[in-house]
């Protein structure tokens, strides 16, 4: 299949009333991107398109990952857009390097990859997408452990990073940051980097604020990136559990959207982008891309409705990361540090 000729749309968003976040490298990053991750249900084809789609409304922030396994579909779109257009400097492009690309030599690998891949030469933003170095076949049960599953260990990570800043040194990469870390990991991380994250790619929906990680991240200059800020509320069943929470069904959320005439998802994002994080929301439907991008420049929430929303929070992590659990018999919260210590080996 062809991707589509990118051509601006006469109904699109103005990319420059977007708000912005100022990275610490000065650079400014656009307060909502584009999710680009499947889950299964959606062919590389139709995310590709998507990422047209979307450039033509406004979009100018894409979240790739390498082990998302559309890079090279979504770098065809790239090529569209900028046949199409829109400069370079006008995209801003993250990536992320795989659990199974952490050791020496191979990151610098993973990156030239996703570069190839996107068709660009160089990446506004990489991120070490789980600070655990393990490798599990994509789309596989919770309950799969790899034989080869490491904790995290901080001097193994901080070799993976030093590699990240020499992408940096070597003009690949404009900012670095993490993902999927915790307080206690991210104290180490600031304390040992040479150049710090500039930003921490993180689960964030009003059922899971993260307040005392969000206030920390904030307080050390790394802008928090929220996944799932709708709360996924299509992702596969092999990622729910009975007690998990549904945000857009929450009848606070429901309230505030009749208020303002829109879907609860888009309350969400709202609430994401005043907040001050900056949400990913995913979508391949135009209707819905382009409310979640538009709502960030009408219509904004009152306080009441921000404190009513803050009040939300259940605690409620959807992505538990249970496949990168190192030993058989673990609770999947040995991978959040929930005493603000590092769980031990
Ligand atoms: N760093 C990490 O480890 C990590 C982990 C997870 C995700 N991510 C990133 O975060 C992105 C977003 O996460 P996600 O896709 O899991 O969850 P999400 O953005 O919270 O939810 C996406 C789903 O919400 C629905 N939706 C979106 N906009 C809507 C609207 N305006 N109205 C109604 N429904 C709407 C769509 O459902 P339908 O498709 O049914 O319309 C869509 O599939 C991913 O694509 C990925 O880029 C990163």
């Amino acid at each position: 299949m062809s991707i589509r000729t990118f051509t601006k749309a006469s109904d699109g968003i103005d990319p420059n009333l977007v708000p912005k976040r100022v990275l610490r490298s000065g650079d400014l990053l656009p307060a909502v991107g584009l999710g680009t991750f499947g889950s299964d249900r959606f062919s590389a084809e139709d995310i590709a398109d998507a990422v047209v789609g979307a450039a033509e409304i406004g979009y100018r922030h894409f979240d790739c990952a390498s082990v998302y396994g559309n890079e090279k579909n979504i770098g065809e779109a790239f090529r569209s857009i900028m046949d199409g257009g829109l400069k370079r400097e006008e995209l801003w492009i993250t990536s992320k390097v795989w659990n199974n690309m952490h050791g020496e030599g191979d990151v610098l690998k993973s990156c030239k990859q996703s570069l190839k891949d996107l068709q660009v030469d160089y990446l506004d933003l990489y991120l070490v997408h789980w600070p655990f170095p393990n490798f599990h076949a994509p789309g596989c049960d919770v309950d799969s452990r790899s034989p080869d599953a490491k904790p995290y260990i901080h001097e193994n990570f901080m070799k993976t990073w030093r590699q990240m800043e020499e992408l940096v040194e070597l003009g690949l990469v404009r900012n670095i940051g993490t993902s999927n870390t915790t307080i206690a990991k991210m104290k180490l991380i600031l304390r040992d980097a040479k150049i710090k994250p500039a930003v921490n790619e993180m689960e964030l929906h009003p059922h899971f604020q993260q307040k005392e990680f969000f206030d920390f991240l904030k307080a050390n200059d790394v802008q928090p990136i929220g996944f799932t800020p709708i709360g996924s509320p299509t992702r596969p069943d092999r990622d729910k559990t009975e007690n998990d929470t549904v945000d857009i069904e929450d009848p606070v959320v429901l309230e505030i959207a009749k208020n303002h005439n829109v879907h609860p998802a888009v309350i969400c994002i709202k609430w994401a982008v005043q907040r001050g994080q900056t949400p990913i929301p995913f979508s391949v439907r135009k209707n819905e891309y382009l409310s979640n991008l538009e709502c960030s420049v009408i219509d904004p929430l009152t306080e009441d409705e921000m404190t009513a929303l803050a009040n939300l929070n259940k605690n409620c992590r959807l992505i538990k990361g249970q496949v990168f659990l190192w030993k058989e018999d673990q609770d999947w919260t040995a991978l959040w540090d929930l005493d603000g210590e590092i769980t031990p080996p």
